[in-house]
């Protein structure tokens, strides 16, 4: 059973591993920062009390969050592994986290900890693409979809993330080390983490997960 989750700062790449994790593994993806940009598209309750800490580049309260993988993990579908991205964010989610599992017999089995420098991740961020339609990842350097403005799996519009803008980005990198990077020690001192470079291309840290998890699970 694979229960993981893809630690790192913002732009290291875990969206990126997470849709070609999906592939190999069949597991469900559940990036809460996607969760909270559908809600935020759809105008919901939730999108509402969200957007104005996504555009600031700031975390969204631990309680909103907490409920929200709560009742995902709760799925059928998620019974038989998962892989969280961008969730736990800070030590208390990670806390609530473990109780939580812990209550359903269950616990985190690899944590995948992706280490890029801050100058690297700000060149990243700001060329980064999206799709609109499925979430798909693109650079405009490292990554660029064949046909420009349109997404290669799904043939949806491609477009940039408002908390992409430099500024931004600075900040979201801020609140990661303050926030954030302190969970790399609380999943050490679990024996859980797994760092790998992900300065490397695409596809070689992809392989190195791969070869680490495949390692674990014998
Ligand atoms: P979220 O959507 O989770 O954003 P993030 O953590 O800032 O991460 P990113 O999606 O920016 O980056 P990534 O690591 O997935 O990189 P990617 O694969 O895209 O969160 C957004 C907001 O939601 C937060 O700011 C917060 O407000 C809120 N939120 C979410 N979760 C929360 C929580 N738990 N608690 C509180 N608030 C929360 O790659 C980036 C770029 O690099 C791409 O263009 C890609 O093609 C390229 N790339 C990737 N890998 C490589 C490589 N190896 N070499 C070269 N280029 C690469």
């Amino acid at each position: 059973m694979i229960n993981m989750i893809l630690l790192g700062p913002p732009g290291a790449g875990k969206g990126t591993q997470a849709e070609l994790l999906v592939d190999r593994y069949h597991l469900p993806h559940i990036s809460t920062g996607d969760i909270f940009r559908a809600a935020v598209k759809e105008g919901s309750p939730l999108g509402q009390k969200a957007k104005a800490f996504l555009d600031a580049g700031k975390l969204v309260p631990d309680d909103i969050v907490v409920g929200i993988v709560k009742e995902r993990l709760n799925q059928p579908d998620c019974q038989e592994g998962f892989i969280l991205d961008g969730f736990p964010r800070t030590i208390p989610q990670a806390e609530m986290l473990d109780r939580y599992l812990a209550g359903a017999d269950r616990q985190i089995t690899a944590v995948i900890n992706i280490d890029v420098d801050f100058e690297v991740l700000i060149r990243r961020l700001t060329g980064r693409r999206v799709c609109r339609n499925c979430q798909a990842v693109y650079h405009i350097v490292n990554k660029p979809s064949q046909k420009s403005g349109v997404c290669d799996h799904c043939g949806g519009e491609i477009y940039q993330r408002q908390d992409d803008a430099e500024e931004t980005v600075r900040k979201r990198l801020e609140v990661y080390r303050d926030q954030t990077a302190p969970l790399i020690a609380y999943y050490r001192e679990r024996g859980k983490l797994k760092t790998f470079n992900g300065e490397e291309p695409i596809q070689v840290v992809f392989d190195q997960i791969c070869l680490a998890l495949e390692e674990q699970n014998g």
